[in-house]
């Protein structure tokens, strides 16, 4: 199928299609710079995974947001930056010299956030990252990239946790869940990977209060934004950093390898996305 488009458009490639919150959030850049383009969602069965990318510019588009479950499979339909490789997953595509290429935002994601949210976190000596699942490894990415002498990395199924620190080298160090009361007053940096505390989902049960004092606290988890680890936190004064501030920031990437123009994530947009929330 050939696609004739009047104006450049990305889409999110995923299946089924669920709700998301990129076309909120790349209407929004469009809009207020003033780019004539488009952003949609193409639901894609696996099977027609391997036909659409291979004609994604053929079908009029300028890139791609991918996200469950084809973040594994486009990497050999893409050449793939070092961070996706190390990461073993892609969420955007975008093209250069006519050429397919793939990356991880998650990992700028995160650390724009913080950057962002928590200015020199990055002095931090030892981080605490709870969860080893895919998110878990763009963050681990980045806190090795940005200098984190050690990542203690804890996970319900230690094995998950073993396995992922394998790939990162002797910075990243696995423990039991059982050891977070004793990792936790050496963390200045502490990072929630894991569902607990998502709406529906059992809180993440940890004492903040075992934090030190200048520890930075974020989550992955967005809603709720404020979550109970996030309350807790804030409650001792400890600075923080929401899940949605790492949506905004991932996304910032992608819009600019498509359209040409690096966005901002403004207050207004983040209103934009919190009053989104709320219907959930
Ligand atoms: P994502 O891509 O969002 O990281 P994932 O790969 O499914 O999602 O990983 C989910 C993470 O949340 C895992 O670390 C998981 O722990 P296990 O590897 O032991 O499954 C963690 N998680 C989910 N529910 C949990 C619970 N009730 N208690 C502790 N950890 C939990």
């Amino acid at each position: 199928m050939t696609a004739q488009r009047k104006h450049p458009a990305a889409c999110l490639i995923g299946w089924p299609a669920a709700h998301s919150r990129s076309p909120l959030i790349h209407h929004y850049w469009l809009r207020t710079l003033g780019i004539e383009g488009g952003y949609v969602i193409e639901a894609v069965p696996p099977d027609d995974l391997r036909d659409f990318v291979l004609r994604l510019s053929l079908r009029g588009f300028v890139g791609a947001n991918v996200t469950i479950p084809h973040k594994e499979s486009v990497l050999d339909l893409s050449t793939p930056d070092a961070r996706a490789l190390a990461i073993g997953a892609a969420n955007t595509l975008w093209f250069e010299d006519g050429e397919l290429h793939s990356t991880n935002t998650d990992v700028e994601g995160f650390v724009n956030n913080l950057d962002a949210c928590a200015p020199g976190w990055d002095k931090a000596d030892e981080a605490l990252v709870l969860g080893a699942g895919g998110a878990s490894r763009a963050v681990v990415f980045g806190l090795i990239e940005r200098g984190i002498a050690r990542v203690h990395l804890v996970n319900r199924t230690l094995s998950r946790a073993a396995s992922l620190a394998e790939k990162f080298g002797t910075a990243v160090v696995p423990a039991q869940w059982e050891n977070i009361a004793e990792l936790l007053p050496r963390a200045e940096l502490l990072v929630n990977t894991t569902s607990l505390g998502m709406h529906g989902q059992a809180p993440l049960d940890i004492d903040v209060g075992l934090l030190p004092a200048s520890a930075v606290v974020t989550d992955l988890v967005y809603v709720p934004l404020e979550t109970p680890l996030l309350a807790a936190a804030r409650g001792r004064g400890l600075k923080c950093a929401d899940g949605l501030g790492m949506l905004l920031h991932q996304a910032v990437r992608g819009f600019e390898l498509w359209f040409g123009r690096r966005p901002e994530v403004t207050p207004e947009l983040r209103s934009i996305v919190e009053a989104d929330l709320t219907k959930v």
